[in-house]
């Protein structure tokens, strides 16, 4: 098995001082772990500097990320925030294609595929979320749904962009309802997702790539999903806006890589 990654999204919450005592807190608890799990923090844009100094540093325990970005370039796009301002600021990962932005803010998978490619110019790694309605799973539509999802956001990139870019499988009725995909519905997904990608791009990719799940991961059910062959670790919500509910899903990813 792989190392996990655990990546808190903290979505539209907390104040400046929350903030600041909220990523002091998770490195404090982090510091003298010698963690293989790997950490990313994409809080909302006006704290990252709070974060991207600390990130910096030699001794931090997580890495910078976004929960957004534009999929334009540059130039008159009052409000929104470019792929280069990101990496201008240190910034190493961004969120893409959340349900959130799907769901209230109209993107699909073209505006998604524009923006990773912007990411990946300005070597910024993506982390480009997928995942069905609850009514699509009803109906059995779940993998068609996320089938065509990643092959038209994806799909088009090269080898050398496809490798650099981490995939987060959220079924949108998990996301912030307290109710979980199962393991084993989750490793059916995370399977699937690894054999498209094994067809498009080979066997060393589908093994290389990492598949984070999300949607209601918490501390007590983190170990039994990191478990699962497939699942490389998770895109945490809720669970990430406490210190100590994060670190434990971080030791979750800890105790899942020491009996592997
Ligand atoms: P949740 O959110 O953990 O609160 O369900 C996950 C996400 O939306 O990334």
């Amino acid at each position: 098995m792989k190392p996990k990654l655990v990546v808190g999204n903290w979505k539209m919450n907390k104040s400046f001082d929350d903030a600041q005592d909220l990523i002091i807190d998770i490195q404090d608890a982090l510091k003298d772990k010698k963690l293989q799990t790997e950490v990313i923090l994409c809080p909302p844009f006006v704290y990252m500097e709070l974060l991207t100094d600390i990130a910096e540093e030699e001794d931090s325990q997580f890495y910078a990320g976004a929960q957004n970005c534009s999929e334009h370039e540059s130039g008159a796009y009052t409000g929104e925030i470019s792929a280069e301002m990101l990496a201008s600021m240190g910034v190493e990962f961004c969120i893409v294609g959340h349900s959130e932005r799907r769901k209230y803010f109209g993107e699909d998978n073209h505006t998604i595929a524009q923006k990773i490619n912007l990411l990946l110019k300005n070597d910024v790694v993506p982390i480009v979320c997928c995942g069905e309605q609850l009514e699509e799973r009803k109906n059995g539509q779940h993998t068609e749904v996320v089938k065509k999802q990643i092959e038209e956001s994806l799909f088009h990139l090269k080898p050398s962009e496809f490798e650099r870019v981490i995939i987060a499988y959220e079924p949108v009725w998990a996301i912030g309802t307290g109710e979980t995909a199962t393991p084993a519905q989750t490793q059916e997904m995370h399977a699937f997702i690894r054999s498209l990608i094994e067809k498009k791009y080979g066997t060393e990719m589908a093994y290389n790539t990492y598949i984070l799940y999300g949607g209601s991961c918490n501390a007590k059910n983190a170990v039994d999903l990191f478990m699962q062959q497939d699942v490389d670790g998770g895109l945490i919500g809720g669970a990430s806006l406490k210190a100590a509910d994060f670190v434990s899903i971080i030791e979750a990813g800890e105790t899942v890589i020491k009996d592997n």
